[in-house]
């Protein structure tokens, strides 16, 4: 008899997008989405296509876009809802969209403020209404884990009658245990067996969201929703490469399941996330922490050489990381080469973008003793997700700012016009801000900045992340820079925004106040 497919479906441009920090732009979706189809994930949850024009938009084109992932979007079980889902997923080749409304007593009563029975037609309503756009239904009861499972089953002979092919018992707020998750999913898998797909989405608020996830495919769970390096609203949700490579590490227990996923695209998928989003994993994460497969003591070192196994699990190459990963290629390099070596870090690029990266390399290779396989992926990420160039850095003086004010003189490019002015700050990162507001003639509030390095050495890039709101009623948009030079980078992610934010403007303006992500 063959293996069961769990089915993986990924919510990191949705969910994952909820995370503090983590917004991205269409390009940056897009770029993620193609990642998430090469590693093999069943279903991507590419949004939440009424949450604002921007997101339809994404959903719209990763639908174009993605041939052999299902492509989702969310919608709340409400008719305009459905109907922004339904239209922006309409050229997908494979396409679902998920609904959902809460279950639980507590939301049902303050949130919702519904009967039960209303609960119930409505979620009736919205899984017909769906219906009436793509053939694969989704029905989620959020907040599951804290709902009555008599409702929940009276809730799902319902949407099942009205077409639902999916009931996920997603863990909202993250409270439960495995055991209780494992109790839940097989009275509710045997309930429904034959007539639906039972999924779970757990949240990591008690730190128990993979352990949920595992204990629920081990009691009939067939669909795991999750996110990659665990991102997601909150603590997160289950991280996608945990589950994944439990469930393959472990074979033993799991010898009657599979999944589709490609665990050799693993790492290249956590690196783009985290370079997108500036959001690292935790060094001791596991699986893609930079320490995951580190062995620091002595007496582990000693067995590693012995004999891999004595102190390694997973052998890092199964999940793509190539641990002796310094680029042979230098300044001297030709294209040729260079273009290799994407093609085997897993990227295709067009001709233009092959042609900046290329020129991009060659700046860093003049200044960058080693260049890693992750500085490689940084830099060519930054380079296919940016957006137009309205206004484009051509240099960047700084004063010495240890005695005195410090201040910035900053050259831009706008069409064919370059521009020079400068400013004093109470910093130099002010400086270099105020700079760019007075050439630009937009004002932003910086929100967040981190930097992260992102090989090692002392001329390590840096990838900074910023978050700027240009109008006090608009959601602040994320930019990002890289440069050896912290300060250039720092320029870089602040213009970055700043065309970020040209490039949506329109669409902002129709943004409504209440995006409605607040699930
Ligand atoms: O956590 C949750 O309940 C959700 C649902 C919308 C599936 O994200
Ligand atoms: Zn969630």
């Amino acid at each position: 008899m063959s293996n069961e497919i769990i089915k993986i479906f990924d919510t990191t441009l949705r969910d994952g997008e909820q995370s503090p920090g983590a917004s991205m732009n269409t390009e940056e979706k897009i770029q993620i989405a193609i990642q998430l189809e090469k590693l093999g994930v069943d279903i991507i949850e590419a949004g939440f296509a009424a949450a604002s024009p921007g997101d339809f938009d994404a959903i719209s084109k990763i639908a174009q876009r993605v041939t052999n992932s299902t492509v989702c979007s969310l919608a709340r079980a409400i008719d305009a809802d459905i109907k922004a889902a339904g239209e922006a997923i309409a050229k997908a080749k494979m396409k679902r969209i998920h609904t959902f409304i809460a279950t639980s007593p507590i939301h049902m009563e303050y949130k919702l403020k519904m009967t039960p029975d209303e609960v119930i037609r409505r979620a009736v309503n919205a899984v017909t209404y769906a219906r009436t756009f793509v053939d694969d239904v989704e029905f989620s009861c959020e907040d599951a884990g804290r709902s009555d499972i008599g409702f929940m089953k009276e809730i799902s002979d319902a949407v099942i009658e009205a077409g639902a092919s999916t009931i996920n018992l997603p863990d909202t707020v993250g409270f439960r245990l495995p055991s209780e998750i494992g109790a839940m999913v097989k009275e509710m898998s045997e309930y429904t067996k034959g007539r639906a797909i039972i999924s779970v989405h757990n949240h990591n608020d008690l730190g128990l969201g993979v352990a949920n996830s595992l204990e629920a495919v081990m009691n009939g769970a067939r669909q795991v929703e999750c996110t990659i390096n665990g991102l997601g609203e909150r603590a997160g949700n289950a991280a996608l490469e945990e589950i994944a490579m439990a469930l393959k590490t472990r074979k033993d227990i799991f010898s009657n399941f599979e999944t589709n996923i490609n665990t050799k695209e693993i790492y290249p998928a956590s690196r783009l996330i985290a370079n997108i989003t500036g959001i690292e994993p935790q060094p001791n994460k596991a699986i893609v922490g930079k320490n995951a497969f580190a062995h620091e003591s002595g007496i582990h070192q000693d067995g590693m050489l012995k004999n891999r196994e004595t102190y390694e699990i997973i052998s890092p190459a199964d999940i793509g990381l190539d641990m002796d990963d310094t680029l042979v290629l230098g300044k001297h390099s030709g294209r040729a080469a260079f273009k290799d070596k994407l093609a085997k870090l897993g990227f295709t690029l067009d001709e233009t973008a092959l042609n900046s990266s290329f020129e991009r390399f060659k700046i860093l290779a003049d200044k960058k003793k080693d260049i890693y396989d992750d500085d490689l992926r940084a830099l060519v990420t930054n380079e296919m997700t940016k957006s137009t160039q309205v206004f484009e850095l051509v240099s960047l003086q700084l004063m010495d700012c240890s005695n005195g004010v410090p201040s910035a003189a900053v050259s831009i490019k706008k069409d064919d016009e370059t521009i020079i002015d400068a400013s004093i700050g109470e910093g130099t990162m002010d400086a270099i801000f105020k700079t760019i507001d007075r050439i630009s003639g937009y004002e932003g509030k910086l929100m967040d900045y981190k930097v992260t390095s992102v090989s090692k050495g002392k001329d390590a890039l840096a990838n900074v992340t910023v978050k700027v709101a240009f109008n006090d009623n608009e959601p602040a948009i994320i930019g990002h820079g890289l440069n050896i030079d912290t300060m250039l980078a720092s320029a870089r992610a602040y213009l970055g925004a700043l065309n970020s934010y040209l490039s949506m403007e329109g669409m902002l303006k129709l943004r409504k106040h209440d995006s409605g992500k607040t699930v």
